[in-house]
């Protein structure tokens, strides 16, 4: 069994219409491709939700901040397709450049407010090609669910205001973390770690969740933000480009707990930029 692959978004509508006219509910599962169990989850919840899954692979140029890390970026088209097959995804969605910017393209959805700091504040124009090619993915595709990743919370934030914004007919779904055995969240930048690199960094995930362990029970914010810092760098962490309490809706900076937050950290390792998050929630 193999996955149909579609490459034109005429036909890719003709297909949905198809689908839509025998009443089905369709989902989708935008990635860029170099699939791993992290995405491989969120097929198995749309499939769970939705009559038909779309999953869409395009490695987005405007989302990137260098050349490099877009000429470096993994691309395992058929592989990614193999992956698909046993699952039951019914179609893999890969434009390519052209059809989706084409000559003239001048076009940006660009969110202000839960796209700024974070991940936002280190990588400018990031969360517009991400806001820009999320909005033509949901158009193209008119799905009903669409399903992200709380391994990347503040792009999942930006997605659920740029569908209330422009009332883009749709349901966002966030899906949870999924880990290694030993803490680390999957990603495919985890394929550049040196194994040194790789052995260190599951102490990202194990310091995330004792400082949100720590706040919970009442530790000060600030300085439990600073321990974790410091143990970041003891682990052997280059640098840690932000750590911040941020309140889950709306992503606000927060000093206090005294509503559900998010944990979230950039760091890096060597020449490997990683990232995570957990919650963390007052107790009652
Ligand atoms: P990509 O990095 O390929 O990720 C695709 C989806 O998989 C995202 O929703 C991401 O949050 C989710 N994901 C990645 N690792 C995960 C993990 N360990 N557990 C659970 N979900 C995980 O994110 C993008 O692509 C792009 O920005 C995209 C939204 C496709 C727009 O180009």
């Amino acid at each position: 069994m193999s996955v149909p692959i579609e490459r034109d978004v005429a036909t890719l509508r003709q297909k949905v219409a198809a689908w839509r006219r025998e009443g089905l509910t369709i989902g989708v599962v935008p990635t860029m491709g170099a699939l791993h169990e992290g995405h491989l989850s969120l097929v198995r919840s749309a499939l769970d939700r939705a009559d038909r899954v779309i999953v869409t692979l395009f490695v987005n140029p405007k989302q990137f901040n260098s050349a490099a890390d877009l000429a470096a970026y993994p691309r395992t088209e058929n592989e990614d397709a193999a992956k698909l097959a046993p699952l039951g995804a019914h179609l893999l969605f890969c434009p390519d450049g052209d059809a989706m910017y084409p000559p003239g393209f001048a076009t940006t959805v660009s969110v202000t407010g839960v796209s700024e700091g974070l991940c936002g504040a280190h990588r400018p124009g990031h969360f517009d090609g991400v806001s820009t090619v999320v909005t033509k993915l949901l158009l193209q595709t008119g799905a009903d669910f669409a399903f992200f990743g709380e391994k990347d919370f503040q792009q999942l934030q930006v997605v659920r205001r740029l569908v209330a914004d422009l009332n883009i007919p749709v349901e966002i779904v966030g899906c949870p973390t999924v880990r290694e055995e030993d803490g680390l969240a999957l990603s495919s930048r985890n394929l550049r770690l040196s194994a040194e690199e790789r052995a260190v960094a599951p102490a990202l995930a194990g310091i995330l969740s004792r400082t949100a362990d720590r706040i919970e029970n009442g530790a000060s914010v600030g300085e439990a933000l600073a321990e974790a810092r410091d143990a970041m760098a003891s682990a052997g962490f280059r640098e840690v480009e932000y750590l911040e309490l941020r309140g889950e809706d709306g992503l606000k900076p927060m000093m206090t707990l005294d509503r559900p937050a998010r944990l979230l950290v950039a760091a890096w390792l060597g020449e490997t930029r990683l990232i995570d998050n957990v919650r963390v929630a007052p107790k009652r």
